[in-house]
């Protein structure tokens, strides 16, 4: 329901915060001010205080606040409608709506209203476009697909190749100000005056993000010209109404289908969905690269517990989405792979191949846990006795993470009958692998990626070396190409110190999600104890000291007080992970007889990275 905004207020003016209140709890007037025990915390003492010029309360012990609807809210734990219906009522005004009009009673419900009048905005524009910039738009339309129906089913727009298109439209429509349209992230204000705005989105292909009941909270925009310098995609920023990780792309089009079928068709990203709905298939969402988080898998386990992953489905594919499939085999999903022919999205593949045979491809889906049994048979790795104990490693490891128990002996069964494996000694090694611990980290492996090291594990950042400060360093000062460089090649498990690996983690986030890197956004994202005060510090630290100085990589710092750090750095920063990587390796395996020959060739492998 819509409540406009006069409405709120009028209401509100109805209704005496004081009066309201009383109604509740006991109020004492104390001199000019009102005063009551806090209900909103175990109150010895009245440290309630209420306005009455304002119109608000505010608790000094436990910081509780607002005005006459969140008090209603908050001690009758209801919605801010409910609230607004009950006051509503009590003061006899009565609540008819106009539906069309925006609905602004709220900051969300206005930052909602923005990106809904945005979203019209970028779709009218494709219909309004003029010569080239027509040509090159409706072109690459075209060449994806995008007819009429699809474009104006998932809200498809463009945003001119302009600094103020959008702006200009919201002046125009004259009802948000720029500050709130800011809030959005759809514009941006200019470091260097106060009341100037630029559109963060100019040429590009507008994807609205929808949440799943049908509110767009931000949008994908791709790059469509050659000369745009940033990345293929750029998002919205998060703001009040979007977080990516609690987004799934498609979900509002698909929760219907999702549960009807009773599995969902997890892809990458924003065609990916486009291309299966065009087809027919219309219960697959996206992680919209992000790889899965807790709170997506959350929002799906509504809908379905049956997951089938259409990813990149070669290895890297999988070891990149590694964590989230961690996350749904936790959670008790069961999860199967759609594999696609080498290089091929599910867009390409259907354009190629027809929709028939992309059914055949879901028909013949495989339960994960034997995709990972194919991949060792089929790359031969299940030849030498090492080979074959890595495999049941990694298996187990796998496995383990099954809640269910009865469904855990069933894939025991399965790969021990298919492969040849001892089943007691299959049942054995999970027994082991369960009673370390859930929390346990996986075996290292030719395919698992090595788990984060609990801190203090190996000296760093301000220890033995320091790589990891150098890393920060690198992110604070580095180029354009150094930080394009670093987003590409660095491996997160590089990084040993827990909190640098957090920070890491976050800087790389609002790199993919921005394209570009606010470090002082980064610093707000912290939470962790102590995490702030590094990234703060090396940020400030610039004159001080240079990690880098000491790399052996050019000495920018006695060439400027300000310093740039190149690709060249961050090539040099990688390789010496990558050698620190490879000796912690050997040194694992050195006394081991049978790894001599492994140890030969990481040693092989470790002077060929020096040299270069
Ligand atoms: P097309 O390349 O147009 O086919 O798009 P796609 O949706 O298939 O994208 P792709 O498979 O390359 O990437 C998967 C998803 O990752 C995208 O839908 C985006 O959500 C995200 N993504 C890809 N490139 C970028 C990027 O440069 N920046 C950001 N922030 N996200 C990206
Ligand atoms: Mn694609």
């Amino acid at each position: 329901m819509l409540i406009p905004h006069d409405k709120i207020s009028e209401i509100a003016q109805a209704n005496d915060i004081i009066e309201v209140i009383s109604g509740y709890i006991q109020v004492k007037k104390r001199g000019n001010s009102y005063l009551a025990l806090c209900p909103f915390h175990q109150d010895k003492n009245p440290s309630l205080h209420i306005s009455q010029q304002k119109q608000v309360y505010h608790c000094f012990s436990c910081k509780a606040g607002g005005n006459v609807f969140s008090f209603i809210e908050n001690y009758e734990h209801v919605t801010f409608i409910d609230a607004v219906k009950k006051l509503a009522e009590k003061a006899g005004i009565a609540l008819v709506f106009d539906s069309n009009s925006p609905d602004t009673s709220s900051e969300k419900s206005r930052l909602y209203e923005i990106n809904k009048s945005a979203a019209i905005y970028f779709r009218n524009n494709i219909n309004d476009l003029k010569s080239s910039e027509k040509e090159l738009v409706t072109g690459y339309l075209d060449s994806r697909g995008l007819d009429k129906k699809t474009v104006n089913k998932f809200g498809i727009g463009y945003s001119y190749k302009s600094w103020d298109g959008l702006l200009h439209h919201f002046t125009e429509e004259d009802i948000f100000t720029p500050e709130e349209v800011e809030k959005s992230g759809l514009i941006i204000k200019k470091e260097d005056s106060k009341n100037t705005y630029y559109d963060r989105f100019r040429g590009r292909l507008m994807f609205p993000i929808f949440n799943e009941y049908d509110k767009i909270v931000g949008f994908g925009g791709r790059k469509l010209y050659e000369d745009d310098l940033g990345g293929k995609y750029i998002n919205s920023p998060e703001s009040k109404v979007y977080s990516k990780s609690r987004i799934l792309y498609g979900l509002n089009f698909a929760k219907e289908k999702i549960r009807y079928y009773d599995y969902v068709i997890l892809v990458e990203g924003y065609m990916d969905v486009i291309a299966l709905y065009k087809n027919e298939i219309e219960n697959a969402v996206a992680s919209s690269g992000t790889a899965l988080t807790e709170e997506q898998t959350r929002l799906l386990s509504r809908y379905t517990k049956n997951v089938y992953l259409l990813f990149d489905s070669d290895m890297a594919g999988i070891k990149a989405a590694k964590r989230g499939i961690e996350l749904l085999l936790e959670t008790g999903f069961d999860i199967s792979i759609i594999s696609l022919p080498f290089g091929e999205d599910p867009d390409s593949y259907i354009k190629n191949n027809g929709k028939k045979e992309f059914d055949k491809r879901i028909q013949e889906r495989m339960s994960f846990i034997n995709f990972i049994a194919e991949y060792y048979r089929k790359e031969n790795k299940l030849e030498s006795v090492e080979e074959k104990t890595i495999f049941i490693k990694e298996m187990i490891g796998y496995i383990a993470k099954i809640p269910d128990r009865i469904k855990r002996s069933l894939f025991i069964k399965e790969i021990s009958g298919e492969y040849k494996l001892n089943e007691s000694l299959l049942t054995d090694e999970l027994n082991k692998f369960l009673r370390s611990g859930k929390n346990n980290s996986f075996p290292k492996s030719s395919l698992s990626l090595p788990e984060k090291k609990p801190e203090g594990s190996v000296k760093t950042a301000f220890g033995n070396n320091n790589f990891e400060s150098e890393l920060l360093e690198l992110f604070i000062h580095g180029n354009d190409e150094a930080l394009a460089y670093l987003e590409n090649n660095l491996h997160t498990e590089y990084i040993k110190d827990r909190k640098i690996l957090s920070i890491t983690e976050k800087i790389l986030d609002e790199l993919i999600n921005h394209g570009s890197l606010d470090i002082s956004a980064v610093i707000n994202e912290l939470k962790e104890d102590g995490e702030k005060e590094i990234l703060s510090r090396i940020s400030n630290s610039r004159y001080e000291a240079s990690y880098l100085e000491k790399s052996g990589s050019d000495n920018l710092l006695s060439q400027s007080a300000n310093p740039v750090y190149t690709i060249k750095n961050a090539e040099d920063l990688v390789k010496k992970f990558r050698i620190r990587e490879l000796e912690i390796k050997r040194s694992e395996i050195r006394s081991d007889p049978g790894k001599m020959l492994e140890v030969f060739e990481i040693t092989k492998e470790i002077n060929e990275l020096m040299k270069n």
